[in-house]
């Protein structure tokens, strides 16, 4: 089709799965159907409900909110720093630079174009299997992705010694890709004493740490989801940190995160965060404003912020609960009842996918990832029933 115009030198590209897997969904007749594809938290009666605080701070924004007059390339100043106690800890002291971005994937690909500024082609160390658009943002920021198995479907376990292996090939002038808590797609977190070890590597090699938080308070908690990332932090002379406020205040739609850099140097912090701000106007001049101003709502109301805690905290246990059941329902899952957040990666080929989809009317991305928040008391024992008969009638 390379007939000089621009439209036809163009490769075509792969449709979405995730979002094909829901149009075959929408279209099964089935009354025991299951989806456990989409990753969006959902309640027990299959709902992704907006949050109590949110509705409340909407509300006061609605009748308060005097001017949509444009904030600058940083957007909610107040929402950035309103997070930056529930991301780096009460007492801490880094200084750190952070701007409002376009969710955690605009804030992934903010660090990208930046890590890209400072060292086009820069090598970037990223685990697999991960969230698909990681790999997909290094690739368009032109970053090199270095790539080794951070997870074992079989075992369920993390690869450690294989990521400290490759993390030792790094140096200064190399990234480091690290999911902060309720890993994607695997809910395979590092233990303390793993985080440990990497917040020593990455200090001895020199590598920059860009941390990924999209599920703060789905996994540990609050606190126990930013302990290991914050090892890191510690260690690390410089890093970013990718924000998404997506998940954890179920504004999904409303597109709300943030990017923020820490460095140990006045002088190096100030170079990322001038490059940062002219980054992010090339990209969007500046972020959607809605959910970034009712988190800040939230947060500076002590009433709304205890609120959007406790509700967190129900969705968290609502989530481990699932866990705890299931592994009960499906022995073989087991390690599932070891893992955090809504994420898990079946030990399931891609014909047994389609075996549950088709002969059981079981959902999930192709890879074997399930929505843990996709089941509920009532469908754990047929979602179990279903896996073990796949497994059955598929077995060699
Ligand atoms: C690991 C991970 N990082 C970042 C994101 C991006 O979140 P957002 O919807 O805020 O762009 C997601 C979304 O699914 C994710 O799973």
């Amino acid at each position: 089709m390379s007939d000089g115009h621009l439209f036809g030198r163009l490769a075509p590209q792969a449709p979405d799965a995730l979002l094909s897997l829901i149009g075959l969904y929408r279209d099964d007749a089935r009354a025991t159907k299951l989806d456990l594809g989409v990753g969006v938290y959902r309640d027990a009666t299959g709902a992704t409900p907006v949050l109590r605080a949110v509705k409340a701070a909407e509300a006061r924004l609605l009748t308060t909110q005097a001017t949509k007059s444009y904030l600058g390339p940083e957007g909610d100043i107040g929402f950035v720093a309103g997070l930056q106690p529930i991301i780096f800890g009460a007492g801490a002291t880094t200084p750190v630079f952070g701007v409002q971005t376009p969710g955690g994937t605009g804030a992934l690909r903010l660090a990208a174009d930046l890590i890209a500024a400072a060292k086009p082609g820069a090598r970037i160390f990223m685990g697999t299997p991960t969230w698909p658009n990681h790999p997909q943002i290094f690739d368009v920021t032109g970053l090199t992705t270095v790539a080794y198995r951070y997870f074992d479907p079989a075992t369920q376990a993390v690869r450690f010694d294989e990521m400290m292996s490759m993390l030792a090939t790094g140096g200064a002038g190399d990234a480091v890709l690290l999911q902060a808590c309720c890993h994607n797609p695997t809910g395979a977190d590092l233990t303390l004493d793993q985080w440990r070890a990497v917040a020593e590597i990455v200090a001895a090699r020199g590598l920059l740490p860009l941390i990924d938080l999209a599920y703060q308070g789905l996994g540990l908690g609050l606190e126990g989801d930013a302990a290991g990332m914050r090892l890191v932090l510690e260690a690390a002379p410089d890093a970013l940190i990718a924000y998404s406020c997506d998940k954890n205040f179920g504004l999904y739609r409303e597109r709300t995160g943030a990017l923020y850099a820490m460095s140990d140097n006045a002088a190096r912090l100030e170079l990322a965060a001038s490059n940062i701000k002219a980054l992010a106007r090339a990209n969007w001049s500046m972020p959607p404003d809605h959910g970034a101003a009712v988190v800040r709502i939230i947060l500076e109301d002590a009433a709304l912020a205890a609120d959007w805690r406790a509700e967190l905290e129900e969705m968290r246990l609502r989530i481990v609960a699932v866990r705890q059941a299931l592994v009960v329902a499906a022995p073989s899952l087991s390690a599932l009842g070891h893992q955090h957040g809504m994420f898990a990666q079946l030990p399931v080929t891609p014909a047994q996918v389609a075996t549950l989809r088709e002969q059981h009317a079981v959902y999930m991305a192709g890879s074997g990832r399930i929505n843990l928040a996709g089941l509920t008391p009532a469908t754990i024992p047929a979602f179990a029933t279903a896996y073990a008969a796949c497994l059955k009638e598929t077995s060699p």
